[in-house]
């Protein structure tokens, strides 16, 4: 199967929020994407993006007209007081019909190159527990888990809570 990988550029909005959505409905949590196309253009795309992505396109003439992009990767750069730079891989999926083909592999592979071409010290993700396959995956390539080796845990603020602190005190 021939495909390639390119950077994703204002056209491909549509096709990173579809993937955004397959990802979420394959977590069993496609009611949690409230993010629209509009939000995506602006926040990938203007002065300072928040977010970039790595995309995965069949090539040639599709024999359906199913989608063209058919995986991606979603990430951004964060910092580490301790080591300093770092990449932070947000999203990553390939369809189903087209897994076990080495995108996902190759996108990891371009990912890296990235990383060390930055000279960030590690790149980091989040994983459900449950997502066994996708553990194992990253494991075999030489993941740790630092929930279970450094006891971290994830927590968040929500909006309701922000509003709350950064509401103005009474007089
Ligand atoms: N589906 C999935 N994996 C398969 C497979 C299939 N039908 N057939 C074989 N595999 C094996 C491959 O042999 C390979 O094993 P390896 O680790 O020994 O190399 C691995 O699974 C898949 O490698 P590759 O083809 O390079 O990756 P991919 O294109 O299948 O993409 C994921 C990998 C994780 C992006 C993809 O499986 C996926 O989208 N999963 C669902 C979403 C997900 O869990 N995302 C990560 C959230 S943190």
């Amino acid at each position: 199967m021939e495909y390639k990988l390119r950077k994703a550029e204002p056209r491909d909005v549509p096709d990173i929020l579809r993937l955004v959505k397959e990802l979420a409905k394959f977590e069993d949590m496609e009611d949690q994407v409230a993010l629209t196309e509009k939000e995506l253009l602006e926040d990938g795309f203007g002065e300072t993006p928040f977010y970039h992505c790595i995309l995965a396109e069949i090539q040639g003439e599709p024999s359906s007209d199913g989608p063209k992009v058919i995986g991606f990767a979603m990430y951004y750069f964060t910092y580490d007081p301790w080591v300093g730079k770092q990449l932070h891989l947000e999203d990553f999926f390939v369809m189903e019909e087209y897994r076990g083909n080495g995108i996902g592999s190759e996108i990891l592979k371009q990912l890296s190159d990235l990383a060390m071409k930055t000279h960030c010290r590690s790149m980091q993700f989040i994983v459900a527990e449950n997502n066994e396959p996708s553990i194992n995956f990253y494991k075999r390539r030489g993941a740790e888990d630092l929930s279970q080796e450094e006891g971290w845990r994830l927590y968040r603020f929500d909006e309701d809570s922000l509003n709350k602190m950064a509401a103005p005190t009474e007089e």
